[in-house]
């Protein structure tokens, strides 16, 4: 089949069959040629009814997402569907895979809907920063009521096929051969006369007017602190499903959409999504992945078992060693509590469980790991003992098997240069918790073949995580652009800012915590210990901020000790405001002889987040991330930057480079080193490009 969409009779009923891999997305050629399918099949007398069907994976996942931002091709979606709805003849749609965004809203313009049973539709527009702009808004509530349309809409979450047939989105649920039933399904409306049925006729959903208007006020409460501007308008334009009439509530939508799809927040998300997707794209995918199929964990603490578990429910028997039998034990007893805890929310059978959990061996032999295919080393953070286990590893594993080391700092290639076999040997920097974070950073060395990372990039996918590439130095990419972050707040910490504005300004940017609340949860000896690790390699010329040092020989480790930055009262994780810190820093600064000065939120905001992207900047200079948008990924997905504002890389291109170097250039009056704009971001200003342009 070559035409986007395929028009072929079967008895009294055309079949318009969509197929534009690989998830018939409705591009302007999809919409143009069903437009003219359903053209040609009402001017067919012998055809009496009409199916929309789709090839491949999937019926349509949405609008094409990479048309948004150019100028509008006819016809629009939203046209379409209308003209699908109007058709004097009964149309079909048969859904399978994932019926999502345009994808569903084509299938509410037709008039009846069967669905496979394994299917599942959505309207996830709302993570895109837009609402749905083809009907979804006005004929889903009629079908449904406000409350069901609500949430799918607004938590862009997918039903699966049994629960889109409770809320009455779909009328049957194909339990066989999906076509062969839709066909029978056409035939029964064509003999019994049933006729078209349009959706913005029906009223289902409209009945109880009261029950309508109070979720359409319940939902109006809860999207109220949203900082996306989505939501809000989402149920405007649900409400005015039983305000209006239907044509001026389509118009309504469409507005709205308009708008939306033009926000820089819709751009954000559009850029996020489409990052993730390329973060996968690495060079080296050219050369043929390793087969894994028997995982080895070396440790079994928080980090080795989270790994543990997800290789586990991914499918892959896990050999757990540790090195004594108390510690496998302890190791044994928290892979079983994620398991315990997987079941009680439902993210796994109690069979599935069991049966995984079976898949688990434990030992104190390394030997244990000589079939292993692959060994995740999990030990505790510090060279000589990893490399000890890599020593170790070197002696029993298999030749070909792979070698990794989760780590979030370390030189992988001296780590590598230790052992008989540096080119099987791979970086997994993987987040806290292991089995919940997304983020891998893939840490590729020197002499690590091509193969090896292609099998991180292959099984990252198959664990469900998001890999992105990352070479090697300290830190690789995320905690480097976090140091930065660190640091430019810890200078405006000791220049007058105090630590709690400096969090209420990355708050309103969009973080969840600002950076002293972090530090305090995860504890403030983890940054201790980097800067004294760091402390040799140290430029004694550079300016060093010691707030935090001081705090930690106080043993004011954060949240832990019950205090730190902040203070804390017992079974309360919310921190309260100190005096004694303020003095401490009020000390620190006459110490060094500072005049404090008053900083703005939007100074704070644009020096946090300008020192991450020019950090960002160096990054890409040094050949340790791919591309800008890698390290957007990594933000995202590692540290809590707000979706919603792309990440530092491309906030820099929404703020304009030439601006930003230009502050840039200004500050580094006050720390050359640290404010000096990195030579790519020179070069791409000189250029009149964006870091946009480098992905
Ligand atoms: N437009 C354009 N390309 C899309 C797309 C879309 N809506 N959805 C997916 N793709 C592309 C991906 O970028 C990827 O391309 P690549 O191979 O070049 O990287 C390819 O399709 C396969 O996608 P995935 O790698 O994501 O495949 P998965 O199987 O993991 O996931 C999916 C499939 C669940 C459909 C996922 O891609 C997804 O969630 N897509 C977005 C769905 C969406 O947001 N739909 C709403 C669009 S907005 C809309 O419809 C507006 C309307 O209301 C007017």
């Amino acid at each position: 089949m070559s035409e986007v969409v395929a028009y072929e009779v079967q008895g009294a009923v055309a079949v318009l069959t969509i197929n534009n891999p690989p998830v018939n997305a409705l591009s302007a050629a999809v919409r143009q040629a069903l437009s003219k399918g359903v053209d040609q099949a009402l001017a067919d007398e012998a055809v009496e009814a009409i199916v929309i069907r789709a090839a491949g994976r999937t019926f349509p996942v949405g609008a094409d997402v990479r048309e948004f931002g150019k100028p509008p091709q006819e016809p629009h979606l939203g046209t379409l569907c209308s003209q699908i709805e109007a058709s004097p003849k009964p149309v079909i749609a048969a859904i399978h895979g994932t019926a999502l965004g345009g994808g569903f809203e084509v299938a509410l313009g037709a008039h009846y809907r069967i669905i496979d049973k394994g299917a599942r539709i959505g309207l996830p527009e709302v993570l895109l920063g837009i609402l749905p702009g083809a009907g979804g808004t006005q004929r889903t509530p009629r079908l449904t009521g406000a409350g069901p349309a609500l949430e799918l809409i607004l938590s862009g979450k997918p039903v699966s096929a049994a629960k889109a047939h409770k809320l009455g989105l779909v009328d049957r649920v194909s339990e066989g051969d999906l076509h062969e039933q839709t066909l029978e399904y056409a035939r029964q409306l064509i003999n019994t006369g049933a006729g078209p049925r349009p959706t913005c006729a029906r009223r289902e959903g409209l009945e109880d007017a009261a029950a309508y208007l109070k979720a359409v006020k319940e939902w109006r409460e809860k999207v109220k602190t949203n900082r996306l501007e989505a939501p809000a308008r989402i149920v405007d334009c649900v409400e005015a499903v039983v305000m209006v009439p239907f044509e001026t509530g389509l118009a309504m939508e469409r507005a709205g959409f308009k708008h939306l799809v033009a926000t820089d927040q819709a751009r954000a998300l559009r850029y996020a999504f489409f990052a993730e997707r390329a973060a996968a794209k690495v060079p080296e995918l050219s050369a043929k992945p390793r087969d894994i199929s028997r995982v080895g964990v070396v440790g079994g603490g928080l980090m080795g078992a989270g790994i543990a578990y997800t290789c586990l429910l991914a499918g892959l028997p896990v050999v757990l060693v540790e090195r004594n039998s108390e510690a496998l034990e302890a190791g044994q007893g928290r892979i079983k509590a994620l398991f315990d805890g997987g079941v009680a929310r439902g993210r796994i059978s109690e069979e599935l469980a069991t049966k995984q959990f079976g898949h688990l061996v434990f030992s104190t032999d390394m030997s244990a790991l000589s079939q292993a295919d692959l060994v995740i080393e999990a030990v505790f953070e510090e060279e000589s003992v990893k490399q000890d286990v890599f020593q170790a590893l070197d002696q029993v594993m298999r030749p070909g098997a792979i070698l990794a080391t989760n780590t979030s700092y370390l030189d992988i290639d001296k780590l590598a240069a230790t052992i008989s076999r540096p080119e099987d040997v791979i970086g997994f920097h993987f987040f806290s918790p292991a089995h919940i974070m997304r983020l891998l950073e893939v840490v590729v060395g020197a002499r690590t073949s091509e193969d090896v990372t292609a099998t991180g990039f292959a099984l990252a996918k198959r664990l469900g995580k998001i890999p992105v590439r990352a070479g090697v130095c300290d830190g690789f990419i995320g905690n480097r652009v976090l140091s930065a972050y660190r640091q430019a707040a810890d200078y405006m910490l000791e220049d007058g800012a105090s630590p709690y504005e400096i969090d209420a300004a990355m708050r309103e940017y969009g973080f969840a915590l600002g950076p002293y609340q972090v530090t305090d949860m995860a504890g403030l000896q983890i940054s201790w210990a980097r800067r004294k690790r760091l402390a040799p390699t140290r430029d004694p010329e550079e300016r060093y901020v010691r707030i935090g040092d001081i705090l930690c020989e106080m043993g004011r480790f954060g949240q832990k000790t019950g205090q730190g930055f902040y203070r804390y009262e017992a079974g309360n994780r919310r921190g309260l405001e100190d005096p004694d810190v303020l003095e401490l820093i009020a000390t620190e600064r006459e110490h060094k002889g500072i005049s404090p000065r008053s900083f703005t939120p939007e100074e704070i905001q644009a020096r946090c987040i300008d020192a991450m992207s020019n950090e960002g900047a160096r990054l890409l200079g040094e050949n340790i991330a791919l591309r800008p948008s890698d390290i957007d990924v990594v933000m995202l997905h590692g540290y809590g930057f707000p979706r919603w504002r792309g990440g530092p890389m491309l906030a820099a291109d929404m703020k304009g480079l030439l601006m930003m170097n230009n502050a840039l250039k200004h500050r580094a009056d006050e720390e050359d080193k640290f404010w000096r704009p990195a030579e790519l971001l020179v070069e791409l200003v000189r250029d009149g490009k964006h870091f946009g342009d480098l992905n």
